[in-house]
């Protein structure tokens, strides 16, 4: 795991990311710091009630000095947006630390929620149409974001600067000016959308499923978007997805969840190229080529969900596991680094006697 705050220099103030030492230094913070980050839900099922960790003790940090796209993938119901609704502040945390720029995102009050985080932390969702309301001209939610954020002087400099926002977006304002939602296509419409969340100038966007809903050939386009808006405008991305070959494509870093777990986390062509989870090893054997153009078609083909992953003693993966061994049943397998990634399976647990232990190779699941 990575230490979460070091001494560093300056370069974090330019973005408001450090704090003051007692001898007058700046001590580094991070970007964006998730520790042992946990979400428990009660369900009530007739008289009876259960409680579940929907996100149970994810640490992920984002660096403030370095942008960085940041891959969150994993199939349906593995907590991925819970995650994605703490760092936005629209859930509340159970348990474990969440800090942007070193603030305590659920003591931020409402009135810098708005002013303040929401100018720096911007989402994007899967469905841009939704975002949109269909009696509105599509161009006033870039107006109006505009001018509540107060990035524009005055109205004659909006067309100005909304126009320089779109243009990272591959549109320009001549083309959406006036139209309403059901004008544009999909892919339009999710590309307003992140120019609405670029208009603030946001050092991090989470952006959950954003091109899920496109055709294959859209999301290839969106993807490299972000990579460009990295590039070009200094911002991080948390890029939630199904589909391994955008993550891949995309993603400096990946966390793979499994039923609220982090369970294999680092630079993701090592990672996806080399997974040594059995769950990453299953997931990428789900997609026959990583590499091939035919994967942008391809649907992970997801395991059905066990409802009683979630509420397992031991490893949550253990009824699907062809590497299970006995101590997987009765006990949380601890995280380690290997191999240049953190892995949460007694497979790399030290402690555990190698005689016991079933190595998989991605070919073998
Ligand atoms: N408000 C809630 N109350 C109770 N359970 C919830 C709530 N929100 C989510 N859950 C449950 O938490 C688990 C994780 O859900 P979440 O939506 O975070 O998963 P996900 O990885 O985003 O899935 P998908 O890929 O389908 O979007 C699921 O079992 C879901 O049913
Ligand atoms: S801890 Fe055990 S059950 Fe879990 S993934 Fe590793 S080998 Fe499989
Ligand atoms: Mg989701």
């Amino acid at each position: 795991m990575e230490a979460t705050v070091s001494t560093r220099d300056s370069r974090s103030e330019r973005r408001g990311g450090s704090v003051h030492a007692p001898h007058g230094g700046s001590v580094y913070a991070p970007l964006l710091q998730i520790e042992n980050l946990t979400k428990v839900f009660h369900i009530r099922q007739g008289f009876a009630s259960q409680d579940f960790h929907a996100v149970d003790k994810a640490s992920i940090v984002i660096d403030s000095d370095k942008p960085e796209i940041f891959a969150v993938v994993g199939e349906s119901g593995s907590g991925k947006t819970t995650l994605a609704k703490m760092v936005l502040g629209m859930e509340s945390s159970s348990e474990g630390i969440l800090r942007y720029k070193n603030r305590v995102i659920n003591d931020i009050s409402r009135r810098e929620m708005k002013s303040w985080f929401y100018r720096e932390v911007q989402p994007v969702f899967q469905d841009p149409f939704a975002a949109f309301s269909p009696l509105k001209r599509i161009d006033s939610y870039l107006y109006e974001t505009a001018q509540n954020y107060k990035m524009v002087a005055d109205k004659k400099e909006a067309p100005r600067y909304i126009n320089e926002v779109l243009s990272a977006v591959g549109l320009t304002l001549a083309e959406i000016a006036g139209r309403y939602p059901n004008e544009l296509s999909g892919g339009q419409a999710q590309r307003v959308a992140i120019a609405r969340a670029l208009i603030t100038k946001p050092s991090l966007i989470i952006a959950d499923e954003p091109v899920s809903m496109l055709d294959a050939s859209l999301r290839m386009s969106i993807v490299n978007m972000f990579r460009k808006l990295k590039e070009d405008n200094n911002v991080s991305v948390i890029y939630i997805t199904h589909d391994l070959a955008t993550a891949y494509y995309t993603g400096d870093r990946i966390a793979v969840m499994l039923r609220g777990w982090i369970v294999e986390m680092g630079p993701t062509e090592r990672v996806l190229g080399n997974p040594l989870h059995p769950y990453t090893q299953n997931l990428k054997t789900s997609i026959p080529n990583i590499k091939s153009e035919e994967a942008w078609n391809e649907k992970i083909d997801l395991a059905v969900i066990e409802t009683d992953e979630y509420t397992r003693t031991g490893c949550k993966f253990a009824g699907r596991c062809p590497a299970v061994m006995d101590i997987c049943h009765d006990n949380v397998p601890p995280s380690v680094v290997h191999e240049g990634r953190s892995v949460k399976c007694f497979l790399y647990d030290d402690a555990v006697d190698a005689d016991k232990k079933r190595m998989l190779t991605p070919a073998a699941v």
